[in-house]
């Protein structure tokens, strides 16, 4: 069965990404593409009533209103947008009209490092995040840098890099007496995210737990 898939954030850089990956999905179809700069809302969109699953990659002040909109249809949403507190979200009805996704980095090199990030912590005295991102990203710290951090052991600093030419990278140096591991990931390009978004696309209907929070649910599960 083809699932109906809308963006919402279609004209953003990652939502014209991911247009072009669920065009490119044999299973997917685009029936919907929600952005004020293509003059389209999201109302539009869900009005329509031919969409299964939402993607939003819009901005932090909006993700949580598309995403309680979109339950509220009865449209799953899966959610990349970053710098929102998801908290009212685990507040919906336990049995929702449909699911929410969430992840801050749907990149799998950004899980691996989240994972082995979390792991070295268990074992080095004291770790620092430095995350660098293109000047155009509104939220800081970054998502990805925010969820290694409450994943990893101890009080984790971050540090945030805003420059014109970068992607989404990301370093956790860990330190102790006389040694230091650096774990490094880097996205070049958007293309790195759409993967894991065409898999949370694919499971987001089927969840039994609602919202979900982590590419490494679905990845490592
Ligand atoms: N989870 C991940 O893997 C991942 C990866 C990269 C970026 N991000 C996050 O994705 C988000 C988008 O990043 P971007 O670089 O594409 O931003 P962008 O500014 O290029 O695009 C955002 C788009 O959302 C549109 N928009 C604003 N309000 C809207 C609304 N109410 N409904 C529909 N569309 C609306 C804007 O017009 C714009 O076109 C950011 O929060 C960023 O941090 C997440």
């Amino acid at each position: 069965m083809t699932l109906r898939v809308a963006v919402a954030g279609a004209a953003g850089r990652m939502g014209q990404a991911v247009v072009t990956a669920v065009e490119g999905a044999e299973d997917l179809s685009l029936t919907g593409m929600a952005d004020p700069a293509l003059g389209t809302s999201l109302t539009d969109v869900l009005g329509d009533g031919d969409v299964d699953v939402v993607v939003d990659f819009t901005r932090p002040d909006t993700a949580l209103a598309n995403a309680l909109q979109c339950v509220l249809a009865g449209v799953h949403v899966v959610i990349g947008t970053t710098g929102f507190d998801v908290q009212p979200l685990r507040e919906l009805d336990p049995d929702p009209p449909a699911n929410v996704f969430v992840a801050p980095n749907f990149a799998i090199s950004a899980v691996l490092m989240m994972r082995f990030a979390a792991e070295a912590s268990r074992h080095m005295a004291k770790a620092e995040i430095i995350e660098l991102h293109h000047d155009g990203k509104l939220d800081a710290p970054s998502g990805t840098a925010a969820r290694t951090a409450d994943l990893m052991q101890g009080d984790v600093p971050i540090h945030s890099v805003r420059l014109p030419g970068l992607v989404a990278h990301q370093e956790v140096i860990l330190g102790d007496v006389g040694q230091s591991l650096t774990i490094r990931q880097d996205s070049y390009a958007r293309e790195s995210f759409m993967p894991g978004v065409l898999l949370a696309v694919r499971r987001v209907p089927e969840l039994t737990e609602s919202p979900l929070i982590g590419l490494e649910h679905l990845l490592f599960a």
